[in-house]
């Protein structure tokens, strides 16, 4: 069963609703931790929009999971990234008029960039993993890059509709395998929910997804606790 890495960004999207203290996503991220998540991950974006650097700061000192920080490859992001602490990086795109990560990183545009950064994130210790499509340049990329993970992006299969979702989960299969093959180990998410997860947790290779949006919105209903039990149960018992 893959684990469950989950995102807090949009506990924070609701406090900066009205620039106050709550929610607090720290406390958000103790909870769904308590519960058996299996990492945090949050994305501080150049625009700051939701997580911000002080949450970052006491994430760190509180998660005893494991700390997936999402970062841009601007210039100040990845020096923040460097002095965070986390445990995984995960590189992403950054556009400033998106409402969320809409695609992957443009691997091969990107190279030069990405052979300036990960020197220095392999010196800390730090993992590093590559947000991209279900692509084969990119992933070869990504191979060559000597990167630890790519996390594949599962928007595609997520917003197709009847037979389009079994081609995209197949280009997802293909794509873990194909990564899996060139050492790369392999994450997904994006778009993923309770009715859709399964498929993408049964897929072999595929050791984390990272879930944020489904989760945070079942808990305004249920609790974070029962919402996590029930995403855990979804993800197990597609295994
Ligand atoms: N993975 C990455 C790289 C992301 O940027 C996001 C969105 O922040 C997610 C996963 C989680 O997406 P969602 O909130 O749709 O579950």
């Amino acid at each position: 069963m893959p684990r469950l890495h989950v995102n807090v960004d949009h506990v924070a999207t609701v406090r900066e609703a009205r620039r106050g203290q709550s929610p607090d996503p720290v406390e958000w991220a103790r909870q769904a931790e308590a519960a058996g998540a299996h990492g945090i991950t949050c994305h501080l974006r150049q625009d700051r929009r939701h997580i911000q650097d002080a949450d970052v700061r006491r994430l760190r000192a509180q998660v005893r999971t494991l700390l997936n920080l999402e970062t841009s490859l601007a210039g100040e992001m990845i020096e923040l990234a460097l002095e965070s602490g986390a445990d995984e990086i995960c590189i992403v795109p950054e556009n400033r008029q998106e409402v969320t990560t809409e695609g992957g990183l443009d691997v091969v545009a990107e190279e030069a960039r990405l052979q300036e950064v990960l020197p220095r994130f392999a010196e800390k210790g730090m993992l590093v993993s590559l947000f991209v499509d279900p692509d084969p340049d990119a992933i070869r990329k990504a191979s060559e890059l000597r990167v630890d993970f790519i996390e594949l992006h599962t928007g595609a299969y997520a917003n197709a509709r009847g037979g389009e979702r079994e081609v995209e989960l197949e280009r997802l299969a293909r794509s873990a395998r194909e990564a899996h093959g060139l050492g790369l180990r392999v994450n997904a998410g994006h778009g993923l929910h309770y009715e859709n997860v399964g498929p993408v947790a049964a897929l072999p290779h595929i050791e984390e997804l990272n879930i944020g949006h489904a989760i945070v919105s079942r808990a305004v209903f249920v609790g974070v606790e029962k919402a996590l039990v029930e995403m855990l149960d979804r993800i197990g018992g597609a295994a």
